[in-house]
């Protein structure tokens, strides 16, 4: 197995720990649309997002029982997250609903040759977050906990996921855990500590690159690694992962062939399908692989959870994977 995780049996397997939004994509806009007086494009609707959000989401199509702790405000917005959180089966009662809160709406704005910019609140759900919006006693009731990316809510900053990591350790979690850029100029030194927590850290080669300032994926990997990260696996797009660990290194390819549509959200489903495969006892190259055929499925598709709506999808793409790369198993197999 991967790593060490609880057996015992539990009410959640893992706890999405982020930013759970309403997204509102405008396309296609044009850059001087303030020179028409009403400007009309084919459709504005409201979809849910936010990483936490698409992470449970997919792990909960794939089979596992899934919290979403995220806070939301006692809108409508918050209201149309909550019925998708019961569409998906996903459990709220780690959510955080404050009357006092705006929850977070993004206006996504694309031009036609693919040319984006986001308006979003800053006095939105996302930037609010804080730490009084973990629920520590839910803990004990999950196996893992993923924080969906590290640096996407401020607030939760370095010294404040020490304590939520420590508190998931307490009660025997596993911790995954993804990034984006920083959005306040943080450094790799915020959040060295908080690393020294992770079992399974998610970043992309060019996140990795600029928080450790080195260019060779095996250089990234050190330095994370050199931080305490157990697993460092960097993601590097249509080129696959690389993977580091105390026993050693390797690179799990991409699927072949896939034509990438919109790779929003990619990373998070990357991460779903890891961490499907860890509730399962896979092992660490397994992981990988369910993760790749996991993201290979919703970069197919415009939007972070249209793709993956089933498992059967997942598995016969590994069956795909497997032909590719490793046909001599196949056989075995049969
Ligand atoms: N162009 C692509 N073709 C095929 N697969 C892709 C492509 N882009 C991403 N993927 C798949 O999605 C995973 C995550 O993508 P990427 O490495 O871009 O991470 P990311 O930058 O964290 O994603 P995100 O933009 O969602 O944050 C990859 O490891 C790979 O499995
Ligand atoms: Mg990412």
């Amino acid at each position: 197995m991967a790593g060490q995780m609880s057996k015992e049996k539990k009410p959640l397997d893992v706890i999405c720990l982020g930013a759970a939004v309403v997204d509102i994509p405008l396309r296609p806009v044009s850059k001087n649309m303030f020179e028409i007086e009403s400007y009309p494009i084919d459709q504005i609707k409201m979809t849910v997002g936010g990483d936490a959000m698409n992470e449970a989401t997919i792990i909960s199509r794939l089979g596992h029982k899934t919290g979403l702790m995220a806070l939301v405000g006692s809108d409508p917005a918050g209201q149309f997250i909550m019925d998708a959180c019961t569409k998906d089966a996903i459990d709220i009662s780690t959510l955080t609903v404050d009357t006092h809160i705006d929850t977070s709406i993004n206006i996504g704005l694309v031009t036609a040759d693919g040319e984006r910019t986001f308006v979003t609140n800053r006095n939105g759900s996302l930037w609010k977050t804080t730490i009084g919006d973990v629920k520590f006693e839910k803990f004990k009731e999950a196996r893992i906990l993923s924080l969906a990316s590290i640096f996407n809510n401020p607030l939760l900053d370095g010294p404040t996921l020490v304590k939520i990591f420590r508190r998931a350790k307490a009660e025997g979690m596993m911790i995954c855990a993804d990034m984006i850029k920083p959005r306040l100029s943080e450094t790799l030194e915020d959040i060295k500590e908080a690393l020294s927590y992770v079992d399974y850290f998610f970043p992309n080669s060019d996140e990795a690159r600029l928080m450790t300032g080195k260019e060779s994926v095996e250089d990234v990997a050190d330095v994370l690694f050199g931080c305490g990260v157990k697993n460092v696996i960097i993601k590097n797009g249509k080129h696959g992962c690389f993977i580091k660990n105390k026993d050693q290194t390797m690179v799990v390819p991409m699927a072949k062939d896939i034509k990438a549509l919109d790779t929003i959200g990619a990373g998070d489903n990357f991460a779903s399908g890891f961490i499907t495969a860890l509730l399962e006892g896979k092992d660490l190259e397994t992981c990988a692989v369910f993760a790749h055929c996991t993201a290979a499925i919703s970069v197919q598709y415009s939007g972070a959870t249209t793709g993956v709506q089933n498992r059967e999808q997942v598995e016969q793409m590994i069956e795909q994977y497997q032909k590719t790369y490793h046909p001599d198993k196949m056989e075995e197999n049969q």
